[in-house]
């Protein structure tokens, strides 16, 4: 089975593309290295000791899209490619609009086209806002506070509008909660330009002393120790529930909605603390005034997922701290 990974330059594309080898699928990665480098692909090459075949294009370029099926007997795709920085979508809405629905409508289309029918796509926990109680199940209410959080509300909204009108599709919706950690060799991870806007790859920075100190934004929150609690999970684990979703969507028609998260809640503290301890490493920061638009506490009822995709996260907190801390560490 040939898959075809848009994004698969990207941090949680890299992993899933490692763990489709490992898996056994043949990979088919396009990626326009917007927010990822090329080397990437031969450090997927090199963990899993199997060839990828790479398009450097713009999901977004139908032309491009079109010899990529003509080329490649597709199976099933799986859809990361896209804009996804929450701060820099309040500040350019359009260009998050236009980019991350046009690449999906053009994928969708020439798809449709050549008759490739299964689809893994990558929301987020995002479309839940604030919700009103916890864990969060997939049929909460869905309430979005940024265009980048729109962006893949829609975006669920169209595949599931794409599957009443023709039920040969079969659909996967992920919602990710906080993916961190990077695998074990140290060869792929996360390693944003710039200053993270995220909280694990501020504090490598800070424990690698690139940034001074981290900011944690408030105590004040309605949460065991006061800063805001979050469902973290390790991106090797996200990256196997991708393959039970390619499973799923080979086996049944249909489209449905999972949650990917570990169930369990850690505030950033708990993150820093822990951090520290198992990396030997000291994280200095400061409390300062709360992050607009965030909410107190976030975490999974992961039941779905365990029940229907056979999935469940399994690396534990020591685990997503170390191998986040690894990956700069071989990286510097
Ligand atoms: C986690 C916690 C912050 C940075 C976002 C997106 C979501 C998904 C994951 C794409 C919060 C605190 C953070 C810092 C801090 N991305 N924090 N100081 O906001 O839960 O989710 O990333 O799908 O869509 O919304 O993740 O890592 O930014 O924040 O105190 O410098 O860490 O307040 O409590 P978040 P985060």
């Amino acid at each position: 089975m040939k898959i075809l990974v848009t994004g698969g330059c990207g941090y949680i594309g890299s992993h899933t593309c490692v763990e489709l080898l490992d898996a056994g699928y043949e990979v088919v990665i396009v990626d326009n290295l917007s927010n990822s480098k090329k080397d990437v692909v031969k450090k997927i090459e090199k963990i899993t000791g199997k060839e990828v075949t790479f398009y450097e294009k713009d999901v977004c370029d139908k032309k491009a899209l079109e010899k990529i099926f003509e080329e490649q007997k597709i199976d099933a795709v799986i859809h990361f490619a896209g804009f996804k920085a929450v701060g820099e979508s309040v500040n350019k809405p359009l260009m998050y609009y236009r980019n991350n629905l046009d690449s999906t409508l053009t994928l969708l289309e020439v798809m449709s086209k050549h008759n490739c029918k299964k689809i893994v796509f990558s929301s987020s926990a995002t479309v839940y806002g604030n919700p009103e109680k916890l864990p969060i199940t997939e049929d909460f209410p869905l309430h979005t506070t940024n265009p980048y959080g729109s962006t893949k509300l829609m975006i669920e909204m169209i595949l599931n509008d794409l599957y009443i009108s023709d039920k040969d599709w079969s659909i996967a919706i992920l919602r990710y909660f906080n993916p961190i950690g990077a695998h074990k060799s140290g060869l792929i991870g996360e390693n944003p330009n710039g200053i993270p806007n995220n909280l694990m790859p501020y504090i490598v920075k800070v424990a690698n002393k690139e940034l001074k100190e981290l900011s944690i934004f408030g105590n004040d929150y309605n949460t065991k120790d006061g800063t805001g609690v979050r469902d973290y999970i390790h991106v090797v684990d996200l990256a196997k529930g991708h393959i039970k979703a390619i499973e799923k969507v080979i086996k049944d028609k249909g489209v449905d909605t999972y949650n990917l998260g570990t169930g369990n809640g850690y505030s950033v503290l708990e993150i820093v603390n822990t951090f520290k301890k198992v990396n030997g490493v000291d994280v200095p920061y400061k409390i300062v005034e709360r992050r607009k638009g965030d909410i107190d506490a976030c975490y999974a009822s992961t039941e779905k997922a365990n029940r229907l995709l056979n999935w469940k996260a399994e690396l534990e907190i020591d685990e997503m701290c170390k191998d986040s801390y690894n990956f700069v560490k071989h990286n510097k």
